[in-house]
């Protein structure tokens, strides 16, 4: 008898990660035989984590927080976008060989593209952040060859080292602080983690054309004050919900080698997450 096959996302914490169910639901999708598990690693024991899991027979793992560098450290060999990105969330073991790749950054594009429609060739892009979700989103946008692509940080060092780091890439990039904006934009993507702390980008009113098209990496019930700042300047919002089940589609792509269709998974946990908020507002939290 053949064993199924292995999988896991390994983070600290891990308990809530949706993973599991997104990569179950695919496998039933493709009607693919496997397991997808939540393995808790502790702080100081990533990599002695992965060992275990692959002498277990793992044959592929999701990385999250706050492990994502160490993945990369850990990967014997890299795909060009974790290799820019500086980050891995997706790792593939064969033998000895560990094969790391980044999907966040596709997985937002596919996103914006393909399920809400907004092409991105061409069009002037703002990216908000320069941290590791930035970073990890770069060289896919890069990649659509837009008309423009600025990046406005609070701390604008970083901002203008990732323009100097990706520059290499060939694309038109320049980076400045939030006041130093200027001009107006097409699409406005919020990779900082302000959202968290229900924290605005101090953003110029009058950046985002009316029309345009405003994306933020973070998720929730609710729309994120970024995204409401966004929808009353008349451009259409978008939150990263479909971002995190595309880059689940895309590391499932690359250990079996299908592509499964995203949209059922992604009605369901939208159903979900207001399933989630309407019973906390009537318990009053
Ligand atoms: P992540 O991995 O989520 O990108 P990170 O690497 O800690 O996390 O980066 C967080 C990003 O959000 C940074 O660009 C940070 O700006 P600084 O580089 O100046 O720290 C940005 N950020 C966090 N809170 C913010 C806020 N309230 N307003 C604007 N930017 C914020």
């Amino acid at each position: 008898m053949n064993a199924i096959d292995r999988y896991a996302v390994i983070g600290n914490p891990i308990a809530h990660s949706k993973s599991p169910r997104i990569h179950s639901r695919f496998a039933a999708s493709v009607g693919h035989q496997l397991t997808y598990e939540a393995l808790l690693a502790p702080l100081d024991g990533f990599a002695a984590t992965v060992a275990e899991f692959v002498r277990g027979g793992g044959r592929g793992a999701n990385v999250t927080l706050p492990f994502k560098l160490e993945a990369h450290a850990l990967a014997t060999e890299l795909s060009e976008r974790a290799r820019a990105a500086g980050a891995v969330n997706t790792l593939c073991f064969e033998g000895e060989r560990i094969f790391g790749d980044n999907t966040d950054g596709i997985g937002m594009v596919t996103d914006i593209v393909r399920n809400a429609g907004v092409a991105l060739q061409g069009r002037r892009i703002l990216l908000l952040g320069a941290g590791g979700a930035a970073r990890g989103a770069l060289l896919p946008l890069i990649e659509e060859q837009p008309a423009q692509l600025v990046i406005a940080n609070r701390t604008p060092a970083r901002a203008e080292q990732l323009a100097q780091q990706f520059s290499a890439y060939g694309a038109d990039l320049r980076a400045c602080s939030f006041d130093a904006i200027a001009g107006r934009f097409d699409v406005v993507i919020n990779a900082t983690s302000a959202s968290l702390a229900r924290e605005l980008p101090p953003i110029p009113p009058g950046a985002l054309d009316e029309g345009g098209f405003a994306y933020d990496m973070m998720y929730g019930a609710q729309a994120t004050v970024f995204m409401e700042f966004s929808a009353a300047q008349g451009a259409a919002v978008r939150d990263g919900l479909g971002m995190l089940v595309e880059q689940a589609a895309e590391s499932f792509f690359l250990w079996r080698g299908v592509r499964p269709d995203t949209a059922a998974v992604f009605a369901e946990l939208r159903t979900e997450l207001r399933a989630e908020a309407h019973a906390k507002s009537l318990a009053g939290l």
